[in-house]
Parts: C-alpha cells; structure tokens; sequence
C-alpha cells in the first residue's frame, strides 16, 4: 500500500538550483552546486570536448551498439593512466581491474555495493567518512546497508585540517574499516592534507589494517596539474596498499551530464594477485550488469579520444588551467574585497583552500540572510562553489557577505 509512503525531504542542492532558477531578482548569485560556470556565470562546454564531440560524430563507424558491461576499454585504461600515473607498478603488473561508471556516484556506489558483499573483516565492518564530506556518500552506503561513522577533518577554528582528530579517530577504529577519502580538492571545504601529512595517514591505515576509498572528482582542479592532483593515490598505490577508486570526469571534463565516470579496484602486490584480479573482476561485472547492464558510452567517448591523443590531451590541460586559474583569482579578489571592507573574522582561508569550493565559515543563519536579502544561493553549511563567482559579481558578493556577517 503506497499510503504508507512517508514524504522524503527535497535534496538540498538540487533544490537549492532549482529556488535559484524561480527567483527573478536580475542580482541573484548561484555558489550552491559544484559545476565550473565562465565570467560571464554561463556553462562552459570545454573546447577540446568540443573538438572530440565533433570528431566522433564524424567518424563513419559510430553505432549505438551496447558498451561491454565493463564499458569502453580505450576509456578505462586511459582512465587507469590518468589517476594512477603511467608509470604505476600497479598497472605493470596487471593489478588494475576497471569498470566505467554511471560517472562518480555510480562509482562510489559500485564500489560500496561490492564492499557491503564481500568485504567483510569483522563483525562492526563501518566505512568512515570526513566530517563534514559530500553528503551523498551517507546515501549511498546505506543503501548498501554498511554503518556509518566520521572522522573529524575540518577546524573550525583554523578553517583548515583538524589533523590530530582525524589520526586519532582513525587509530581508534575498529580495525579493517572502510576509509572514504578525498583524493583533492576536498568537498565541501577545500582543505587537503599535506604529502607529510597524507604519509601520516597512511601509516595509520596500514597499522590498522583499514581500507582506503578514493573519491576522485576534482583532478585537475586542485593545483591545475593531474599528476600533483593523484599524488595522494598514487602514494597509497606505491605503498602496496589494497584499495578502490571512484573516478568522476564531470568536473575536469565538463561533462556533468553524460555520466562518465570509473571504478578502480586495486589489488595489492602478492604472488596470487592474477588470480585475486579476476575473480573480483568477475564479481564487479555481476553487479554492474544487475545493476546497469552496461555503461553509457557518449561522455566515455569524449573523455577517450581526448585522454588517447596526445595533442588533445595538452589542450585539455590548458582548458583545466584555465578553470583552476579563474578560481584561484576569484579566490584573491574575494579574500582582497573582504579585508578591504574590514568584514568582521579572517579571510586568508579562502586563498589557503583549493579547488572547486570554499568553505567560507558563514552560519545557516548567514546563509539564509544572503538567500533572502540578497539573492546568493549557497548551501547551509557556509559552503560556496567559487566557480560562481566572476568579475561582474564578486564585488556584489563581497558587499552581501559584510552586511550578513554585521547584522
Ligand atoms: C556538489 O557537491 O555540488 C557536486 O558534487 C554535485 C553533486 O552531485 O552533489
């Protein structure tokens, strides 16, 4: 009987994208949903994706037959290069088993979905997440039915890493728990650890015999360079650790909307890994054909002919640059505007944060005054999504911040 159906609350970002299109006030400013907009607060559509699109429709064999269920092969192992290096012992010695996804979140969830049926170290087996963290990580791994903890990760005080209670929380694990981490670029609040700090960290997972998941959505937009952008991954990798990578091309590729994305299940070096290799690859295809079948294949499509061609790939590192380079000087202006004006608190943390977002320290109650007195979309925890700022609109910003944060 569907009259027992409880009413589900709106998702919080998209129902904040969605109050944003119905206000009409010609000021209003969107920072609420992570997608990278131009100065002029438009969508950009890549010019090397537009130079692939326009390649592969004019390739005289394009068909619209079923991907394999792991997906396009061309995509996953370039997808493989991209976040492990060329170069990674792991793919040299073939213990790299890849699947393309339904972009990050399917990703994640894949992963998850495999976790919750085969790993198993002991009777408390929890998956860990950073306090605060992207909020559908919580979704989807009780879908999956894994309990859930945090790890305390953002100070309010410093506005930067709490990093002893994030060693200490994991010391105090159970040991064998899933630890879900951002691999850059961290969301919601831009704050990453340090390399000393990442091999910190990694010494606890190993001690207590933890599980590392990668979230990899942001390569790329961190430093505007891919290979400093993975050093995270690629550490644990080097480390021999066992592990899993949830790979999304929405961000640096701009291809939010055509769901690419990829799983990497990393086995760890032994002298059975073959062995080890197929039969998780084997349990991944079962899963993902439940689940999806198989992979769409336009955005794997795109992402592929961009990441094999030599030529195309420099280009796209110099479209990311120029997005991580808008954001860092938005990132300056605001920082400049806010201490200019003398609003009320420190601002160096929006120049010390990286990526796409900015976890500005705003309350829900300032938040909300924005939204109503001002017409700035962010979500309620404070976070912005600094793409939505631009040269016609960062002043107007700045000026709605330093009233919020008087009032
Ligand atoms: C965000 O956090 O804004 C993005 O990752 C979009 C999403 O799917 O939540």
């Amino acid at each position: 009987d569907a009259n027992a159906v409880p009413q589900a609350p709106e998702d919080p970002l998209f129902g904040l994208m969605a109050a944003f299109r119905r206000d009409t006030d010609p000021n209003k400013v969107d920072l609420g949903i992570g997608a990278y907009r131009d100065d002029n607060a438009k969508p950009w559509v890549l010019p090397v994706v537009k130079k692939a699109d326009e390649k592969l429709r004019n390739d005289p064999n394009l068909n619209h037959e079923y991907l394999p269920i792991a997906g396009l092969a061309d995509f996953t192992s370039a997808s493989q290069k991209l976040v492990l290096g060329g170069d990674s012992p792991a793919i040299k010695e073939k213990r790299v088993t890849s699947l393309q996804t339904i972009s990050g979140t399917g990703a994640v969830h894949l992963g998850a979905l495999f976790l919750a049926k085969f790993y198993k170290p002991n009777s408390n087996r929890t998956a860990y997440f950073s306090d605060p963290t992207w909020p559908n990580h919580f979704q989807i791994f009780n879908n999956v039915g894994i309990p859930q903890k945090t790890y305390p990760y953002f100070s309010k005080q410093t506005k930067g890493l709490d990093f002893d209670g994030y060693i200490k929380s994991l010391e105090s694990a159970d040991e064998g728990s899933i630890i879900v981490i951002h691999a850059c670029a961290h969301n919601p609040t831009g704050v990453d650890p340090t390399q000393e700090q990442w091999k910190k960290i990694a010494e606890v997972i190993r001690a207590k015999k933890h599980f590392p998941f990668f979230d990899t959505a942001y390569q790329g937009f961190a430093s505007g360079d891919l290979a400093r952008d993975g050093w995270a991954i690629r550490y644990f990798v080097e480390q021999g650790f066992e592990l899993c990578i949830a790979q999304s091309y929405a961000k640096n590729f701009g291809l939010y909307g055509e769901r690419a994305g990829c799983f990497h299940f990393i086995t760890s070096p032994s002298t059975d890994a073959q062995s080890v290799v197929s039969r998780v690859a084997s349990q991944l295809a079962i899963l993902q054909r439940s689940e999806i079948s198989n992979p769409p294949a336009y955005g794997a499509r795109i992402a592929s002919i961009v990441l094999n061609d030599a030529e195309l790939f420099a280009e796209w590192e110099a479209n990311l640059r120029t997005m991580s380079g808008r954001i860092i000087e938005m990132r300056k202006v605001l920082r400049a505007k806010l201490e200019e004006a003398g609003t009320p608190g420190t601002w160096n943390h929006i120049t010390d944060q990286i990526g796409m977002f900015s976890f500005t320290g705003l309350t829900e109650q300032q938040v909300l005054k924005l939204r109503e007195d001002s017409h700035v979309y962010m979500t309620k925890n404070g976070r912005i999504s600094m793409a939505g700022l631009n040269t016609h609109n960062v002043d107007y910003f700045a000026k709605a911040v330093d009233q919020a944060v008087r009032a």
